[in-house]
C-alpha cells in the first residue's frame, strides 16, 4: 500500500518524507489555503523537489475547457504531477481527454461507487473516495471503499483506489485489509501509526535495565 501525504505545507511533506515512507503528496484548494503560499504552480513544484512519487495538483474549473486548460498547465509543472478532477459531468469527459493525451489523473470528491465505476471506465489514473466525510454524515466510509474495491475488482479497472479523507489510524489498518493502492493521510495520523504505549513502556523499562547493568559492570566487572 502506498502511503501518501494528504496537505501542502512544505514543512509537514520534508518531515514525512524523512521518515522514508512516502510515495506521494496531494492537495486540494483548502489545503493550498492553509498552507498559504503566494504562487500556486511554484508551490507544486517545490513539493515536486521534495518527493519523488505522485503529486495531485486540483484545477479549479468547473467546465470542460477550463478543465483541459488549467490540467494541461499543471502536467507542464513537473512529470510527477497528477491533474486532480472533480467528479461532475465536466469533469468525466475531461479525464478520458486527459487520458488520450497521457496526461494522469486522480478523480476526486468520490461519495459512491457508481461515481467510482464511471470514473474508471472515463480512465481515471486515481480515485479519491472520502472516507472521512462519509462517516461524517453517519453513512460508512469504509463500506464506499469495500464497494470500489470490489466492483474494481469484478471488471479488472486499472483505476488505483486512493483512500482519502482518512481522519485515524484505524481508517488505515482496515484499508489495508480492504486492500487499496494507496492512503492519503494527514501527517498526524502517519505519526500515530508508529504509536504503541506497550512499545514506549517497553523501550522505557529496557533502557532502565540497560543503565543498571551498565553501573553494575563499573563495579563487579573488571
Ligand atoms: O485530499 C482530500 C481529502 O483527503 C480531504 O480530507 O479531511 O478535508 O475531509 P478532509
Amino acid at each position: 500500500m502506498k502511503f501518501f501525504i494528504d496537505t501542502a505545507d512544505l514543512d509537514e511533506i520534508r518531515e514525512a518524507n524523512a521518515m522514508g515512507v512516502l510515495d506521494g503528496v496531494t492537495t486540494n484548494p483548502s489545503l493550498m489555503k492553509k498552507a498559504g503560499g503566494a504562487d500556486f504552480h511554484e508551490h507544486i513544484f517545490r513539493i515536486c523537489e521534495i518527493v519523488d512519487g505522485d503529486v495531485s495538483a486540483e484545477v479549479t474549473a468547473v467546465d470542460y475547457d477550463g478543465i483541459m486548460e488549467e490540467g494541461r498547465t499543471l502536467a507542464g509543472i513537473h512529470k510527477n504531477v497528477v491533474v486532480k478532477v472533480p467528479l461532475i459531468m465536466d469533469g468525466i469527459k475531461a479525464l478520458k481527454s486527459f487520458k488520450e493525451q497521457g496526461i494522469r489523473t486522480n478523480c476526486t470528491l468520490c461519495f459512491s461507487s457508481t461515481q467510482a465505476l464511471i470514473a474508471a471506465k472515463a480512465g481515471a489514473t486515481y480515485i479519491s473516495p472520502f472516507m472521512g466525510r462519509v462517516d461524517d454524515i453517519s453513512w460508512d466510509g469504509l463500506q464506499l471503499v469495500e464497494d470500489i474495491v470490489e466492483v474494481y475488482s469484478n471488471y479488472g479497472f486499472e483505476t488505483q483506489v486512493l483512500a482519502a479523507s482518512i481522519r485515524h489510524p484505524m481508517h488505515v489498518a482496515r484499508c489495508a485489509q480492504i486492500g487499496v493502492d494507496v492512503a492519503t493521510m494527514p501527517l498526524a495520523v502517519i505519526s500515530r501509526l508508529l504509536k504503541h504505549p506497550l512499545t514506549d513502556n517497553g523501550l522505557e523499562k529496557f533502557l532502565a535495565d540497560w543503565a543498571d547493568y551498565r553501573a553494575e559492570g563499573e563495579t563487579v566487572r573488571p
